[in-house]
């Protein structure tokens, strides 16, 4: 889960990372009362959830409170990047000196954390990057030892931090380690890390994203949630404990069990698809190992409640699960959903295989349920639900 700019500041300064004051308002009339607390100079800088807000214009100084509201109203629902702004934090504004970067974050392709660190923060890192790759340090993170001092030490002399701050900055990485570790962090971004003019080292800026594994330990991150941009369909799976992502623009819903074959069940689909005028996948669900009639018919009413959706493709194959379980599933799932009054009225095909295949196919047959259509392989059920799909 990726949080807004102010979430991350609220993290950062729970964990004494030097952070600016801050006040999050979502009416350009709010601005004033805020700007005047905030010593009246401020930047108003728009709270949505991607990069290159300052580029956008969305960060913007004020030289006063009147002032505050005008740019607050010119930001406040700007678009960026095809993110509405709803809010904006209004910050003191620094005496900026220079600019730094640092992060921390879960480095996959090498099994490892890694620590980033540039004294050429402010401008994307990507650019310095690709461009003056010498100019980020990047020093892999131990994940039992973490980012002790001696190790925030040798990150700040990697990275040629001038010595009269060297001190601060490695208190700053020690800091953003416990943010890091103690919340559950995939991700924790400062850009800019700054020093201002008295000589401190402060967090102007920060990208913090929250590991959602971890959430069954972090309970104050529920309240993080960004409910208002969740998706209804992803959030009522979520509240039945489904595998569940939309995909925008698919009319075929998926259903299988395990990741690896929805995976390539949407992979099929598509190109099945793209006989019937572009048909696509509209949704990854992967109704695991156990797929009881209940898990069955919560998947299926997801699905179904999906306006995009025109025909579903249950794509199983039987293993420890059988195919007769889940076929005597998908029976009960459908009489269930019609005794709670739902509307099944958009076909399925099935494609059983695996253990028990050929009993799952003669309980399904057996059935003899209208808008159940059984297909024996997987490419062919992919073609006949995309047609369906194209109807
Ligand atoms: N409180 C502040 N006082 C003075 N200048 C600021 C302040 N906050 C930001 N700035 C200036 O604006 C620039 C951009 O701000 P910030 O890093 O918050 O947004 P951004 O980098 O454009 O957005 P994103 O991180 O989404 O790419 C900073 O590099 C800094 O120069
Ligand atoms: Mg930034």
């Amino acid at each position: 889960m990726d949080l807004f700019e102010y979430q991350a500041r609220d993290l950062f300064a729970k964990h004494d990372v030097p952070v600016l004051d801050g006040e999050v308002i979502d009416t350009p009339e709010a601005a004033r009362a805020a700007a005047e607390r905030l010593g009246g100079r401020v930047v108003v800088k728009a709270q949505v959830k991607t990069g290159g807000r300052g580029k956008a214009g969305g960060v913007k100084v004020a030289a006063d409170p009147a002032d505050a509201v005008a740019k607050a109203e010119a930001i406040l629902g700007m678009d960026i990047k095809g993110h509405t702004v709803h809010r904006v934090m209004l910050a003191p504004t620094a005496d900026i000196v220079d600019e730094y970067y640092v992060s921390i974050l879960l480095d996959r392709t090498n099994r490892t954390f890694l620590a980033m660190a540039s004294v050429e923060g402010g401008m994307e890192i990507e650019e310095v990057a690709a461009t003056k790759p010498e100019a980020l340090a990047k020093i892999p993170v131990d994940a039992i030892e973490g980012v002790t001092p001696e190790k925030a030490r040798e990150i700040v002399a990697a990275a040629n931090f001038p010595a009269e701050i060297a001190d601060q900055v490695t208190n700053v990485l020690v800091r953003l380690w416990d943010v890091f570790l103690k919340e559950d962090a995939l991700l924790v971004e400062v850009n800019p890390l700054v020093k201002t003019g008295d000589g401190r080292i402060v967090a102007l800026d920060g990208k913090v994203s929250l590991d959602a594994n971890a959430e069954f330990r972090q309970p104050e991150h529920a309240a993080l949630e960004d409910k208002a941009a969740a998706n209804p369909l992803e959030a009522a799976a979520k509240e039945r404990g489904l595998n569940y992502v939309k995909l925008e623009g698919g009319n075929v819903g998926i259903i299988g069990n395990g990741a690896g074959l929805v995976m390539s069940t949407l992979d099929v689909v598509a190109y099945a698809g793209e006989k019937h005028g572009g048909v696509k996948p509209a949704n990854f669900l992967d109704i695991g190992g156990g797929a009881s009639a209940e898990v069955m018919a919560n998947g299926l009413e997801i699905i179904l409640g999906d306006p995009e959706v025109r025909s579903v493709f249950v794509n199983v194959f039987g293993g420890i699960t059988a195919c007769d379980a889940v076929a005597n599933g998908i029976v009960q799932a459908l009489a269930l959903l019609k005794t709670k009054g739902e509307d099944v009225n958009k076909p399925l095909v099935v494609r059983l295989d695996g253990n028990n295949a050929e009993l799952g196919r003669k309980i399904l047959t057996d059935a003899a349920h209208p808008l159940v259509e059984q297909v024996d392989t997987m490419d062919g059920a992919a073609d006949r639900a995309a047609e369906l799909a194209a109807k």
